[in-house]
């Protein structure tokens, strides 16, 4: 319970992303997966100064303290037009933007919205080791050298694994 809105995540994954968010500036947070609202209601109160977007296809799970804030958005995140809304979102960020992958199928979300974040953007993907397979965290270490594992280890004893995009040159 978080808020008064029971949430998905765990005391010390809650803790994680206060940490992350403080220590890289987050302005911007993005999440892919609503379900009741409890994570996204909590970064709306904690966070004033951060713009927060939450994305579920489906509203019917949402708590009532959630339903119709302008963060809350029901789409499909793998519509061609959603993928294009958060482009945008992304290209318009002042600052750092976190990009949350809580949805349906975690690796699918990944592998789409990587290639949309910019340099020192952060990327988490959720449910390690179920969803965010090994095999997607092996992947990235062999193949995407664009991307650094952000204290890889302990993200991934509490089930969850992130990123942030570095630049090459
Ligand atoms: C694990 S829950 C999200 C939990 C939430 N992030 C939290 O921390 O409380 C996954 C959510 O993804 C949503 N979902 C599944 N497929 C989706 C899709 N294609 N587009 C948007 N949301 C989707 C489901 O409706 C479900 O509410």
């Amino acid at each position: 319970m978080l808020n008064g809105i029971p949430t998905a995540q765990l005391e010390e994954q809650i803790n994680m992303f206060h940490r992350l968010i403080d220590k890289y500036q987050v302005k911007t947070f993005i999440e892919l997966g609503t379900f009741i609202g409890g994570l996204a209601y909590e970064m709306i109160l904690k966070y004033p100064e951060m713009t927060v977007y939450s994305f579920d296809v489906d509203g019917s799970h949402l708590h009532q303290k959630v339903i119709g804030l302008p963060q809350i958005h029901i789409r499909d995140v793998f519509q061609e037009d959603t993928v294009n809304f958060i482009s945008n979102i992304i290209n318009s960020s002042n600052g750092t933007v976190l990009l949350f992958c809580d949805n349906g199928n975690k690796v699918k979300e990944f592998y789409l919205y990587y290639p949309l974040l910019r340099c020192g953007d952060l990327i988490q993907v959720h449910d390690y080791p179920a969803e965010a397979t090994p095999e997607l965290v092996q992947d990235v270490s062999e193949n995407y050298f664009d991307l650094e594992p952000i204290d890889l280890d302990y993200y991934l004893e509490n089930g969850t694994v992130c990123w942030r995009k570095i630049s090459l040159n």
